[in-house]
């Protein structure tokens, strides 16, 4: 018997991700390394969907619970952006491939003109706040940071926060409510992740499947 079945790793390999960009994104990489899923998440409310091997299935879940998943066990590989997984903070989970899917940049932003060198005590609003505080403790500036869970740029226009922590890609939901970029935090780009214990315990099949991966988008 192989070390993989003595230890109870017969169950269906389970892989975290979202609908939306990443499902999109991410399905023409794994249908080039031969998993595709055998439905489509956005026609149906199962939240299991088998693929065409029949040992891996897919897990539909928020994007930002992604990490949580793979780091807890409930799923033994994810497709996260760094964004999602520089705020997670990527406790039990290995990041073996940059997807390199779904680019875009987490930045500070705010009105034209803001300095921020200035001496006055900004409010920040976003839904980064781990990356946000790390930040500008960093940049060692004192900010009030403000939880939100999505339209940042609404909040400078509302008189909620002077700045924002968000992604970026082309600009325009900035630019079409007043907004510009004013400083550069990290280059984003989705990731493959593995819990650390199912990479030891399916080293063999993972492995396998993290090379097929690999070479699809190489
Ligand atoms: P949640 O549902 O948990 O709030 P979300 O709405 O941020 O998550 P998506 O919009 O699908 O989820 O974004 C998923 C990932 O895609 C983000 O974590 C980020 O890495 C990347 N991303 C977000 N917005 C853009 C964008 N405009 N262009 C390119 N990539 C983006
Ligand atoms: C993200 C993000 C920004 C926007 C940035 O939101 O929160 O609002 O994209 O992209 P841009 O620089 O190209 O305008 P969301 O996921 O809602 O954006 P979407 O409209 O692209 O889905």
């Amino acid at each position: 018997m192989s070390s993989e079945a003595t230890t109870g790793a017969t169950r269906s390999l389970r892989i975290a991700l979202s609908k939306g960009r990443i499902f999109n994104e991410t399905m023409p990489l794994f249908e080039a390394a031969g998993i595709s899923p055998a439905e489509d998440p956005e026609k149906s409310r199962k939240l299991i969907i088998p693929s065409t091997e029949p040992d891996v299935e897919f897990l539909i879940v928020r994007a930002s619970d992604v990490p949580t998943y793979v780091q807890h066990g409930g799923a033994d590989l994810g497709v996260v952006g760094k964004d999602v997984l520089l705020e997670h903070g990527g406790d039990g989970v290995l990041e073996p491939i940059d997807l390199k899917i779904a680019q875009c940049k987490l930045m500070v932003a705010g009105f034209p003109g803001t300095d921020l060198n200035s001496n006055k005590r900004f409010r920040v609003a976003t839904k980064f706040t781990e990356c946000a505080r790390r930040h500008f403790a960093q940049q060692g500036r004192q900010v009030e940071i403000i939880k939100l869970y999505g339209s940042m740029e609404l909040a400078p226009l509302v008189g909620l926060s002077e700045l924002i922590v968000d992604v970026v890609d082309t600009g325009s939901t900035l630019a079409a409510n007043g907004l510009v970029p004013l400083e550069h935090i990290s280059d984003i780009t989705s990731r493959l992740i593995v819990n650390r214990a199912s990479m030891k315990i399916r080293h063999t099949r993972i492995s396998e499947i993290l090379a097929r991966i690999a070479k699809a988008v190489d």
